[in-house]
């Protein structure tokens, strides 16, 4: 496998919570991003969005503080989705934000704003477009099922498609001073009618973007093994830190939706629980990953009172616990992980964090921890935690039973306290 130079990871695993943010024509039709897919709308048909496009709320700021207030250290933002708008203001088109009736550079605000809430900065870019006459109609594109499509492809040129997309990385890896993280989406090689590295001409881009941002990062969706320093898991968790093919450790980043859609959706149910929410940003952190939790603004370009909520929950919970969060990492395997709790663990501090994802009342044994800890505390509130060690006895409805050797036992309050997932901060000696 040939080696790429790497980007600068340390700020990106020290802050492991970011905020994803997807917008663009399909936030008025308000039915997924994938709705031009989804319903097969032709380009002439989806002209319409893009001549309402007119986000007269849309306060770059209010975005910023949001994502400030939850605890967030940077924001990816989309420059372009499948669709092919663009939310900036490219010279190689037209199909662009300053040409709707909105007028204004969208990405320009959006990297001003959340710089100066001292937030960094990752740009999405869909390597897909459905707009761009040259793209060829594949797979996934709205007219896949075009009765015409062999004529029309045979009319079109992915290499200007190609040349398009190297320009437009240029663009907005120049134009919009130091960009932390870029982030394409997506390869689907192999499949007849799929999209891979030599479509995108993958090995030239990854040159050109290390050219004009030496230290950024880019994530793995290049369909070129080696060329991405993170791992990019949707839309699911886990289990185990991620591990390359001799075992070790990778730098990876889930990114997770709070209701199923990217884009804003009105009708979508399926919102997570709060609970949910903080629970996933632990699971991601404990298993050596960051969280990227999207939110779609609306077609006013509002962040809906639904996202806000959880926003707002997040950076309730942060307030208390970003210790447990930021710079952390799964726990060394020494320290198993009690009955529905999680670790996380600052190798620099040297303290283990102790996440009740179910509260045990009364007591907790923490096995081969007899010696280990040093003092245990409450982060919320930082109230003591007293605990015995080894043979300890503890009562057990009114049975005394014996914790095992070498165990330490927490001693625990009867009711869970008042955060939705508590902390015990341990330091271990
Ligand atoms: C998928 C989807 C897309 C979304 C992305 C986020 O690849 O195509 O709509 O932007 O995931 O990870």
């Amino acid at each position: 496998m040939k080696e790429f130079k790497k980007g600068d990871h340390s700020w990106f695993v020290h802050d492991r919570f970011g905020m994803f943010i997807h917008f663009g024509l399909y936030s008025l039709p308000a039915r997924h991003e994938w709705i031009q897919r989804f319903e097969e709308i032709s380009p002439e048909n989806y002209q319409k969005y893009f001549n309402n496009f007119n986000p007269d709320l849309f306060d770059a700021s209010a975005w910023a503080k949001a994502a400030k207030n939850a605890g967030m250290k940077y924001v990816i933002f989309t420059t372009k989705h499948h669709d092919g708008f663009c939310l900036f203001d490219s010279e190689y088109t037209d199909y662009k934000c300053t040409k709707t009736p909105y007028g204004k550079d969208i990405l320009r605000q959006v990297v001003d704003a959340f710089r100066q809430e001292g937030l960094r900065i990752g740009l999405y870019h869909s390597l897909i477009d459905w707009n761009h006459r040259d793209f060829t109609i594949d797979i996934y594109h709205p007219l896949c099922k075009h009765p015409d499509k062999d004529k029309l492809n045979a009319g079109k040129n992915m290499a200007n498609y190609r040349e398009y997309l190297h320009r437009q990385t240029r663009e907005i890896l120049s134009n919009y001073g130091k960009i932390d993280i870029l982030w394409y989406d997506f390869s689907y090689p192999g499949s007849e009618g799929g999209k891979g590295h030599e479509d995108w001409d993958s090995q030239n881009l990854v040159e050109l973007i290390r050219s004009i941002q030496p230290e950024i990062l880019l994530n793995n969706r290049l369909d070129l093994p080696g060329s991405g320093d993170i791992i990019t898991p949707e839309q699911s968790t886990p289990e185990n830190p991620i591990v390359d093919e001799s075992g070790n450790p990778v730098v990876w980043e889930g990114c997770q939706t709070f209701s199923g859609s990217w884009g804003y959706h009105r009708d979508e149910m399926t919102w997570k629980s709060e609970k949910q929410c903080i629970d996933m940003l632990i699971n991601h952190v404990s298993r050596n990953g960051n969280l990227l939790m999207n939110v779609g603004p609306n077609g006013r370009g509002e962040i809906d009172s639904r996202a806000m909520t959880r926003l707002e929950q997040f950076g309730k919970w942060m307030k208390y616990h970003s210790e447990s969060i930021y710079a952390c990492q799964a726990a060394p395997a020494e320290f198993k992980e009690p009955r529905d709790c999680r670790y996380t663990w600052n190798p620099e501090t040297r303290k283990l964090y102790l996440h009740f994802m179910n509260w045990p009342s009364n007591y907790l044994i923490l096995p081969d921890m007899q010696g280990r800890i040093a003092y245990a505390k409450f982060l919320h509130d930082h109230s003591e935690v007293q605990f015995a060690e080894n043979n300890s006895s503890v009562l057990h409805g009114n049975l005394a039973v014996r914790a095992p050797a070498n165990s330490v036992t927490l001693k625990l309050p009867t009711n869970a306290p008042e955060p939705v997932v508590p902390v015990i901060e341990l330091q271990i000696n």
